[in-house]
């Protein structure tokens, strides 16, 4: 079985769209009967920014080498996934700032990236990370974009060669009806099922 971390940080849940199109990946996955599949609602965790007393313990639990504590946990789980899946609607340029937290918690050296005198290198399992978003306006090929944009480069740091993006684009925009975006959108989900 291949070990699929799908993350979920569609804050409007039953309501989110984005949610609509990365289920319909994740069930093509599941009849495939070969991905195990560990889903992280981010919603539903106990995530913290890194801010004062947060920071210090961090800092404090690097000096050693020991990585075992119980707040390394997500970044544990997310070195050890072989494929991974994160669905976020596109907000302010970007996507929910819940998703930046999740990123904070598991950039951690010796876990999830490694140092050495030439820089920085990754140490992820994952071979692939899909993202799965859907945006009010059209963003296509737009330089605003960031959220793609950032996700892509933090592959490159964790050491995932490989980065593709599903994007519904203009579902706020009223020019087409949303079941026709997200039903193209969904559609070209699927074509990532097939082989992921
Ligand atoms: C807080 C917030 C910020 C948003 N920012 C943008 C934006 O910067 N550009 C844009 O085109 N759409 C923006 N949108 C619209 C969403 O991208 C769009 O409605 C998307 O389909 C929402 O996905 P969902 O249905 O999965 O929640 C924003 C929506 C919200 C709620």
């Amino acid at each position: 079985m291949v070990n699929v971390l799908y993350l979920d940080c569609c804050i409007r849940r039953e309501l989110s769209r984005t949610r609509q199109v990365a289920e319909a990946f994740l069930n093509a996955l599941e009849a495939q009967g070969r991905y195990a599949i560990d889903r992280l609602t981010l919603m539903d965790e106990p995530l913290q920014a890194l801010s004062e007393g947060f920071l210090a313990q961090r800092e404090r639990l690097l000096l050693s080498p020991d990585r075992e504590h119980p707040r390394f946990r997500y970044a544990h789980q997310f070195q050890r996934a072989e494929r991974v899946v994160i669905a976020a609607p596109f907000w302010d340029l970007s996507f929910p700032a819940l998703l930046k937290l999740y990123i904070e918690n598991i950039c951690v050296d010796r876990i999830t990236f490694g140092a050495d005198e030439h820089g920085t290198f990754g140490l992820c399992s994952a071979e692939r990370l899909l993202f799965i978003t859907t945006r009010g306006g059209d963003m296509t090929d737009s330089p605003l974009e960031m959220g793609a944009r950032y996700l892509e480069a933090l592959c490159e740091f964790w050491g995932i060669p490989r980065f593709d993006v599903v994007a519904g684009n203009g579902l706020d925009l009223g020019l087409e009806p949303v079941e026709n975006i997200l039903a193209r959108t969904t559609q070209e989900a699927l074509s990532f099922a097939r082989d992921f």
